[in-house]
């Protein structure tokens, strides 16, 4: 069985494939093949030592990332009834979806619709759960409001447009040019170029901001929320530093942490099946490239997902 694997923490060529024997399975457990596992910013993150993920497996290393999947159940733990063999399952995980096969606890998957694709299964959680959270839980968004979305075609952004625009607000989306066309199909009601400084200065202020790039880009997009308007930084590692130019404006941010909530994925998966919400897979990379997988997450410029094929 093989996994790819964080070596020691450094640039992308330190991800290498490692023949592992298989885990031994506890009799709550499944072991699934993976099909698909789903590649984000964090994973590349961690393998660079940065962040509250590389402060978690410093000691584990060599580590296999991957914080979601999707595959199909191989073998069943002994009092497991509630799977069988060649089920779909996907979800969120606290690593080791960069592996051909992996055991976890049977109730830690959820069950894929028949009419949901391998594909569209592996790239929604983590960021449909991140960008779920960061409107509701965090944002406390509602009908009638209007959300700035910067980063909105990425992996969470382009999920965010339609959950915004399912939850009834009025969505204003950055991303560059060539993304535009992309994110009005989504059902973004205004695109905006945040390179265009014009562009950004003709907005009449907005209710939240789901800040999904951090740093200047969030310090930048603060003078576009209203008077007591709420804040939403997402990227850990810029969170305090946006929040401390936030409150002086008499904003209300916060950053988050998403956390695993399987009651809110199926819930987003149900969604999925409505068609009310589509996931957009740009790359699939074999899982021995994850090198290459890597480096396109690093540009910064991904349009939704990518993927690892097992
Ligand atoms: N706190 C948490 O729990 C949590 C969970 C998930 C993700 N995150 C973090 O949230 C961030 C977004 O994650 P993601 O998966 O959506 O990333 P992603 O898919 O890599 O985001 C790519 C998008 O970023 C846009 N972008 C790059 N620079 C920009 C800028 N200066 N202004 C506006 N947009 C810009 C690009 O837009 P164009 O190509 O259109 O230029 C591209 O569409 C990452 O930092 C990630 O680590 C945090």
């Amino acid at each position: 069985m093989k996994q790819l694997m964080i070596k020691a923490f450094g640039d992308a060529s330190q991800l290498g494939l490692v023949e592992r024997e298989p885990a031994p399975l506890a009799t709550n457990e499944i072991r699934v093949k993976m099909h698909f596992a789903g590649v984000n910013p964090v994973d590349a993150k961690t393998r660079a030592g940065l962040g509250w993920g590389a402060e978690a497996i410093k000691d584990q290393l060599p580590w296999a990332p991957g914080l979601e999947m999707m595959g199909t159940v191989m073998e069943l733990g002994a009092e497991v009834s509630i799977y069988h063999l060649g089920d779909r399952v996907f979800g969120l995980l606290g690593g080791g979806g960069y592996s051909e096969q992996l055991v976890v606890p049977a109730n830690a998957l959820l069950r894929v619709p028949r009419a949901v694709s391998d594909e569209t299964a592996a790239g929604l959680s983590l960021a449909g759960i991140t960008a779920w959270q960061g409107l509701t839980e965090h944002g406390a968004l509602k009908a009638g409001e209007r959300v700035l979305i910067s980063a909105a075609a990425g992996g969470v952004g382009h999920l965010a447009v339609q959950l915004a625009k399912d939850l009834g607000a009025t969505v204003i989306a950055l991303a560059s040019p060539h993304n535009h066309e992309f994110l009005r199909s989504l059902g973004a009601d205004q695109v905006l170029d945040y390179r265009e400084a014009g562009q950004l200065a003709a907005l009449a202020p907005v209710d939240l901001l789901l800040d999904l790039v951090g740093g200047e880009s969030g310090l930048s997009l603060l003078s576009q929320v209203k008077k007591e308007g709420r804040v939403v930084t997402v990227p850990t590692n810029t969170a305090e530093q946006v929040i401390a130019a936030a409150q002086p404006l008499g904003l209300n941010a916060t950053g988050m942490l998403k956390h695993n909530d399987n009651q809110q994925l199926a819930k987003l998966m149900q969604m999925v099946v409505e068609q009310r919400l589509r996931v957009e897979i740009s790359h699939v990379y074999p899982l021995a490239e994850g090198e290459l997988a890597h480096r396109q997450i690093e540009t910064g410029h991904t349009r939704g997902k990518i993927l690892l094929k097992g």
